[in-house]
Order: C-alpha cells, then structure tokens, then sequence
C-alpha cells in the first residue's frame, strides 16, 4: 500500500548532503537504485535528480538514534528498484570505505524511518548511466530512460544553458516577445506543417518554420532588440542533428549592421560557454566568406579542426592526356586535390572504400596517387600523365614521400561536396577529431540566390528578405547568379550552429529579390503582404539571426545526435515511439474540420 506525504518535507537532494551535515537528520526522498540485504544490515543506493546517497537500515530493538524499528525493517526488506521511497535518517561518514565514484561517497544516512510512496514493476531495461539497451527501446519508455543520470545531465545543461543566454540577452537590452505558432508560411524552404482550421472549412494555420516575419514585424513596430527561445517546425529529412520541431534563439536586432549582429552572438557564445564549461573561447572568432569556405574545404561549414585542405590543381593538369581531367574542364569545372598527409600506406580496400564514399556526393570516381616513401608512386591515374605534369601536380599539392592524394574532377558544385565531405571522413577514420576542441567560424558573404537544376530557377540562398551586399546590388538585374547577401553562418566544428542576414528594407530591392525569385508582385502582396505593406509606415533597417539551441547543446555536451538533449525527441520517420504520434483522429474531429481522408489503407493500396 503506497504511503502519502502527510507531514513529512524533504530537506535535501541526495548530493545536496554534504560532510557538513553530519550528526544532522535529515529527509530524502527519490528512487531505489538498488538494495543489497546482508541480513540484519540492508544498503540502498538511493536516487534523485541530483545523485546517489547510500541509505543504511540497521535493525535493532535497542532505542539508540541508529537504528530503525521492525515495522521499518520489514518495508526496506521488500525495497526493488525504482520503488520510490521517503527516508528521515542521520548523516553519518561512510563506514565501509569511500566511495569515491559518486559525489556524497564519504558519506550515508542511517534510516530511522521509512514511507514507501510507490512501488514498481520491473522497468524494461536498467535505469543506469552508459546504457546498452537499444534506442527504439529506451525512446518508447522514455520517462525511465530520462531517469538515467546522463540524460538527466544532458537536460540539466540545456536549461542552464538556456539560463545563460537569457541573462546574457536580457543584459543587452533583449526583449524577450512570444510569436504565434498558428501562422501563415513562413519560408525556410522546409515544407510546413499545416493544421486545419474548424473555423474555417478547407483553411490551414501553417506552424512556424521560424519566427521570420514577426521578428521583423517587431523591428517595425519599433522594439529594436528582440529575442525568443523559439519552438521551430520544419517537415524534411531527420538527420543526427535535425528534429522536425526543434528550438532556435531567435533574434533580430534595429539600427545595425553585419559587424554588430556578429559581434554580440560571438560574446553570448562566449558567455554560454564559460558559464556552463569553463571554457575560454577567444574573440574575435575567425570569419570567412563562402568563396574561401568553398574553395578550401568543400564546405559552407567547414569544419576547422584539422588541415588537408582542397587545392585547384585545374591549372596543372589542364594539358594532361587524362580524359577524365580533360572532360570536366572542358565542362568549365574543375580538378582539385586533397593531401592525406602520410597515408600513403592505406591498403587497397580502404582506399576503395573511400571511393565509394566518394561516389555518394556524386563523384563519377575518385583519382589517387600514393607517393610511396622510395618516391616512386602507386596510382590509379599516372600513366594517363607525363613525367613533368606529374611533378607539377605533386608541387602543388605539396605532396612529399609517405603522402597519399585524392583528386576530384566534375563541376566545382559536385567537386567541393566529394572532396569536403572526404576530408572529414579521412579525419573521422583516423580518429583526430576531438570534441572538445571547439572551433567557432563565421562564414559571410554567402551567394544570394542558388540555381535550382530541377525548377530551373532561382532560390533564395538563405531567404527571400536576405539583403544583397551593397556593391554588387547593381548585378541584380545582369548576374544575379554573382550576387553575395548580407548573410552569415556560425559554424562550430563541422556543424551550422546558427545563421542569420541583414534584412532588405527597401521595397525597389525586395521587388527585384522576388522577379528574381520569380514570385510576381501580387503573389508577394499574397504572401507577404502585411510585412510589405508595415515597411511602408517607417521601417528600421535591421538584422538578425537564429542559432539552433538543441545543435548547441548537443556539441557542448558531446552528444552525437540531436536526440540525447531533447526531452521527448522524434526519431527517423518523424514519429515518437512513446505515444505513437502522429496518429488516426476521431471520424467526429474530422466532419467538424470538414475533411475527408483520401488516403488508402496500407493494405488496400497494396492490393
Ligand atoms: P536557419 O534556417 O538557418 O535560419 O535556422 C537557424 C538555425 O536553426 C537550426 N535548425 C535546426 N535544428 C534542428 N533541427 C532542424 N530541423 C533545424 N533547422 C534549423 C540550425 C540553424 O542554423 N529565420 C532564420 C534566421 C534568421 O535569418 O534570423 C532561420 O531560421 O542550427
Ligand atoms: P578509369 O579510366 O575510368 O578507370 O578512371 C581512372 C581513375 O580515375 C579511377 O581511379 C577513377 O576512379 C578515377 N575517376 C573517374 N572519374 C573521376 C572523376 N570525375 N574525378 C576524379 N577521378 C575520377
């Protein structure tokens, strides 16, 4: 039969117990992590969110303050774990020795007295640190898995974390200001999630992709320094560090620049850094435009913890016989290189292996040339070379005896992606990344627009409201494909920590970004009309940015997926195995919405 709480307080968490409480009584209360009877003498580890205290129930008909009466004896006698008990006790120091893998590990409580608040079933898997049991598993039992001490850290972190960046933005004269969740699109280039309106037959609400358009709707209406810890949805492929709803620190800022937007993130990172790890990280952080982010590591967010950069090697090669070179130069791409400094042993089969790697960002092949350390060369390209053309090669890549190159040739798009993305898994095999090495970069001057092979059309790089860079704002209407935004990324160690762009603000401008964009005045008035026509009542110029708040965590805690910092995460397929959404509603919410479900039955369709 469960105890109640009637007239007992708990005085302390497990680990908020220290040495000066001994000779005190006090009262704790949590979950048993485990209990071990050694007749007469029963030791229970118990366990709250803040740690593990070892209880001692001693029994003995003797009066003294240190031991427990029968009737208690016997409750602690039927303890399992994850019974969720109260004990009143003294602190005293650990008899049997130190533990000293735990926190209060000099210390026990000897239990006077015990109230069983509830008992458990024996959970599905161990509530333990490190655990082995299979995620499918621990996410449909999520309320135990969050029991677990590391997820628990993980939790913790993030709403010190949160913490952190609210006194941070605060102190800077950051309003902190709510935006709807039932909405109009706002474009991320994500599809939305819709909700049907009952109001409104055939209508829907879209949830946000961000809070876009109402943070710029505040600049407007004049607040000048805005922020929200913002719930954020987005329908696309789940990655290990995408979610399909997930947080952003959503900012935006009036009367600035690029410089001042990066200036205060760079120092709220600091803070958020130093405050909950202890970390330094010295500003002002290294910045890069695209172009150069492109051009030396394949990537917009290149990971900076390591060299092995890319090297255009079109010049070099450009009169050589090989046919594969010639091609892609001849298609006005490019040949470039990386150098696997030293690796000029790899066997065969890790080198196909790479190659393989390779072909999944697109790459027809891969070329290789392994100078071997008697300088002669193992590779699967230089018959096809002279001599010379090879040595010029070599030069270029600063290749040396024990090096071991890769070579790429496509358009520069598909060059970049292979060799950006062979770089990172050449230093993930050799295990030289390390996580707690954080290298922030901000990289700027992203292109405005993007071809789209399959609409052929532009896209917004980043959105339709992305200023152009002043000087090139000419190119709009004769290159646009040349034209750089007011945009920029903080990346951290391979990962787009958070992104952001100065606004266009005047209408001239935003007209020619959507003829661009191919959306015509009256779709943008159909669209975006109420943000169009608030910039025509006096509109600041303004910026801002979003970092992800759940990618943040997930570094600084060390975790590999998104999942392990999120309370109630969604896996693959955008479901959660705990209460099984998304899921059939009722027939009668239906006919209030006044929908009709088109879809088949699996089965049916099959048939
Ligand atoms: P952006 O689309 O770059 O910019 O998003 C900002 C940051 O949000 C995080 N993020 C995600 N995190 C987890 N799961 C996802 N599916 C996901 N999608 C994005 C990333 C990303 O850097 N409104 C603009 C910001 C602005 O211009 O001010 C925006 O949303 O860390
Ligand atoms: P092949 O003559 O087709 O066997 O190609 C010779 C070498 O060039 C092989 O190692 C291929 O993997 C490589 N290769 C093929 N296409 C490309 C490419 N687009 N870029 C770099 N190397 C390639």
């Amino acid at each position: 039969m469960a105890e109640t709480m009637k007239g007992l307080k708990r005085t302390h968490r497990c680990s908020e117990v220290t040495a000066k409480n001994i000779g005190e009584t006090v009262t704790l209360m949590g979950w048993v992590q485990k209990s071990r009877n050694k007749g007469g003498i029963i030791f229970v580890d118990l366990r709250d969110r803040s740690g593990i205290m070892q209880i001692i129930f001693e029994q003995s008909d003797s009066k003294e303050e240190r031991f427990i009466d029968a009737e208690g004896f016997a409750k602690a006698e039927k303890l399992r774990s994850e019974f969720v008990i109260a004990v009143t006790g003294k602190v005293e120091e650990r008899a049997g020795g130190e533990n000293s893998s735990l926190k209060t590990g000099n210390l026990e409580v000897r239990a006077l007295s015990i109230r069983v608040l509830s008992e458990s079933e024996t959970p599905p898997f161990p509530i333990e640190a490190d655990s082995k049991t299979k995620e499918e598993l621990r996410l449909k039992y999520r309320y135990l898995d969050l029991r677990r001490p590391d997820i628990q850290h993980n939790l913790i972190f993030r709403s010190n974390v949160t913490k952190s960046i609210r006194n941070f933005l605060c102190d800077e004269g950051f309003l902190e200001i709510e935006t709807p969740i039932l909405n109009r699109s706002t474009p991320e280039g994500a599809r939305d999630y819709l909700v049907p309106s009952r109001v409104h037959p055939g209508t829907f609400y879209a949830l946000p992709q961000s809070p876009q358009l109402f943070k710029q709707l505040l600049m407007c209406s004049g607040y000048d320094r805005y922020f929200q810890i913002a719930k954020c949805f987005r329908d696309e492929d789940l990655r290990a560090d995408r979610q399909p709803e997930f947080t952003q620190i959503d900012m935006e800022l009036s009367f600035v620049d690029v410089d001042d937007v990066i200036d205060v993130n760079e120092r709220l990172i600091q803070k958020v850094f130093k405050d909950n790890l202890g970390v330094d990280v010295s500003l002002p952080m290294q910045r890069m435009t695209w172009q150069e982010a492109m051009d030396r590591f394949g990537s917009d967010k290149p990971d900076v913890r390591f060299g092995m950069e890319l090297v255009n090697v079109s010049e070099q090669v450009k009169n050589a016989e090989f046919v594969v070179f010639k091609n892609a130069l001849e298609n006005g791409g490019s040949v470039r290189g990386i150098n696997a400094k030293g690796q000029a042993e790899m066997p065969r089969k890790k080198i196909d292996a790479l190659v393989e790697y390779a072909k999944g960002f697109g790459a027809k092949g891969l070329a290789y040339l392994a100078i071997l350390p008697d300088g002669s060369y193992k590779s699967s390209f230089a018959k096809f070379m002279t001599e010379e053309e090879l040595k010029a090669l070599i030069d270029a890549m600063a290749g040396e005896p024990g090096d071991l190159l890769f070579f790429a040739a496509d358009k520069n798009k598909v060059v970049w992606d292979v060799l950006g993305n062979l770089r990172l898994e050449i230093a993930r095999n050799l295990d030289i990344l390390k996580k707690d090495d954080y290298r922030f970069l901000w990289v700027t001057e992203f292109p405005l627009l993007e071809w789209d092979e399959e609409e052929k059309r532009f896209v917004a790089m980043h959105h339709p409201f992305t200023m152009p860079m002043e000087e090139d704002l000419p190119l709009l209407d004769t290159d646009p494909g040349k034209v750089r935004a007011k945009a920029y990324d903080c990346v951290l160690n391979g990962i787009e920590l958070g992104g952001g762009s100065v606004r266009i603000y005047q209408s001239d401008v935003q007209e020619k970004m959507f003829a661009q964009l191919g959306i015509g005045k009256e779709e943008a008035y159909e669209k975006f009309g109420f943000l169009l026509t608030a910039f025509r009542y006096g509109v600041p110029p303004h910026a801002g940015l979003a970092f992800g708040l759940d990618r943040l965590v997930m570094l600084m805690v060390q975790a590999d997926n998104i999942r392990e910092v999120i309370a109630f995460p969604k896996v693959k397929d955008a479901s959660c195995l705990m209460s099984e959404a998304p899921n059939v509603v009722d027939v009668k919410q239906l006919e209030e919405l006044e929908i009709q479900i088109a879809v088949k039955e699996k089965n049916e369709a099959d048939e």
